[in-house]
């Protein structure tokens, strides 16, 4: 159930029975010669929405800029800075707090953003006690299932940036925005995040310790499955607690 595809007559039906939303985010941002400026807001909308389905759960529309300055030496990149995305995450959570809802899962898609929305949900907890609301940050790359088989499958060329798995996750959910530039060398190296420019000269291409042009469709639906499964798992483990 997308909220964005209801009417507010929906929603309020929805909430006489459920409180729970899940909220994708991710950002904008370069993934390598391949990978697209959007992969990061792809991969976990593209979960959410199949999760959405299977548990008949809200899916809010996906916050598509996250924090990302680190990759502002390469354009397309849109960053917020970290202030800025603990604001947003408060401004969303107090407006669907307003309306009813209380458990509030989060399916991240850039390791960038765990700082700020783990901070938003320490100052909603500190400036909104006793509100009933509970917070889950859930990082879709680190669930178990999905590591286990990305490891299995690509070992050290999964990399830590323009990943195997989310170019494939993309490759998937949009096929004809699939891309196969040479990337060179086969795997890019590894190394410190430091500033914007240092990133472009460590990192040329934008990639860090991947080989993405071995992404592809089919094993974008295989992890894309092993995701769903996994959140849907994840979540009603966390309304079971509520
Ligand atoms: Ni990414």
């Amino acid at each position: 159930m997308r909220l964005a595809h209801c009417t507010w007559l929906e929603v309020e039906t929805y909430l006489r029975h459920a409180d729970g939303i899940l909220i994708p985010i991710g950002s904008t941002e370069q993934h390598g010669p391949n990978g697209l400026v959007g992969t990061d807001t792809i991969c976990p909308e593209l979960i959410a929405e199949n999760v959405g389905k299977r548990l008949d759960l809200m899916v809010a529309p996906a916050i598509a800029y996250g924090m990302s300055q680190h990759h502002m030496g390469f354009p397309g990149t849109i960053s917020l800075r970290p202030t800025t995305l603990i604001k947003l995450v408060i401004d969303i959570v107090r407006s669907l707090h307003v309306h009813g809802f209380r458990n509030f899962f989060f399916l991240n898609g850039h390791g960038g953003n765990i700082a700020p929305v783990t901070s938003a949900f320490g100052e909603l907890h500190a400036t909104l006690p006793s509100s009933g609301m509970r917070f889950l940050l859930c990082n879709w790359w680190l669930l178990p299932e999905v590591k286990a088989w990305v490891n299995k499958q690509y070992g050290e060329d999964e990399g830590m940036h323009a990943t195997i798995s989310e170019v494939s996750l993309t490759q998937y959910a949009i096929p004809h925005t699939a891309k196969h530039y040479p990337c060179t060398p086969e795997r890019a190296p590894t190394g410190p995040i430091h500033d914007a420019s240092d990133f472009r000269r460590r990192f040329p291409d934008g990639r860090i310790g991947s080989a993405p042009q071995r992404a592809n469709a089919d094993d974008g639906k295989k992890i894309c499955e092993l995701a769903v499964s996994a959140v849907c798992r994840q979540y009603l483990e966390f309304i079971k607690t509520s």
